[in-house]
């Protein structure tokens, strides 16, 4: 079996949202969305179990979904996509409102937002499949959405362990560093090289990695110095 074959499937990227009834709003990065039937429109949406957002639909069984543009800073895909909002509110940084059912949708970096009311959900291993009637839709903008395969090749941006689509890659931690000195994030694959260095961190080209601070994060998804491993 050519696993690669499932990398031939095409997605969207979109922000999936909820609020509790408490008030408390989340949002996690997310590629499986599809629409299932027509009559009545109604979406599929795969959730990991361990995303905090899970929590969020389960209380709430309304979603909100804001689909991405090409041009969405790269820092939404890091906030929502790389980190949990056990840890920070997502929606402090980042401009958005209130959707017709309550969840919040980005107002910036995207083309259209979908509301939706969840109706049924399908338990798998990890992910739980959310089934929702769309109650809502609007187009935003005409710019281009975010694929998942330009998300790869013109972003450069790998999966998490979250995401449907993880491939588990060798960590390579025991190779030799590569003759470029190039290191790699093992959580989103940013890959810093010495000869460029971080000049958005004031890290001047010709800094080795060994010689990054010790508090240095991966500047896209924010990992700490200890994830990297050398490119092989
Ligand atoms: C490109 C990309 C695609 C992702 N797709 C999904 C997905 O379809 N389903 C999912 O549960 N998580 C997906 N994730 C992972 C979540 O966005 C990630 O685990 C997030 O930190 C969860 O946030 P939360 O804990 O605040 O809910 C994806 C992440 C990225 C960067």
């Amino acid at each position: 079996m050519d696993t690669k074959a499932l990398f031939r499937i095409s997605y969207g990227l979109y922000v999936v949202s909820a609020k509790k009834k408490d008030g408390e709003q989340n949002g996690f990065v997310g590629n499986t969305v599809f629409q299932i039937t027509s009559k009545p429109p109604r979406l599929a949406i795969g959730v990991s179990r361990d995303n905090y957002t899970w929590e969020f639909i389960q209380d709430s069984k309304a979603v909100a979904i804001s689909v991405l543009n090409q041009d969405v800073p790269p820092d939404t895909i890091k906030t929502f996509g790389y980190n949990s909002g056990r840890d920070i509110d997502k929606f402090a940084d980042t401009p958005w409102r209130p959707a017709d059912n309550g969840a919040p949708v980005l107002t910036e970096g995207i083309n259209a937002t979908l509301e939706c009311s969840i109706s049924q959900s399908v338990e798998l291993e990890t992910h739980t499949i959310f089934i929702g009637e769309v109650t809502n839709a609007e187009i935003v903008s005409d710019s281009a959405p975010l694929t998942y395969d330009y998300y790869h090749k013109v972003m450069k941006g790998k999966a998490p362990k979250n995401a449907p689509t993880f491939v588990e890659e060798s960590t390579g931690k025991d190779d030799a560093v590569s003759a470029e000195g190039i290191m790699v994030c093992e959580v989103c694959g940013y890959e810093y090289d010495p000869a460029k260095g971080d000049p958005a961190k004031g890290i001047p080209p010709g800094t080795p990695f060994e010689d990054l601070p010790d508090d240095w994060e991966c500047p896209v998804c924010g990992s700490p110095k200890t994830v990297f491993h050398p490119k092989t």
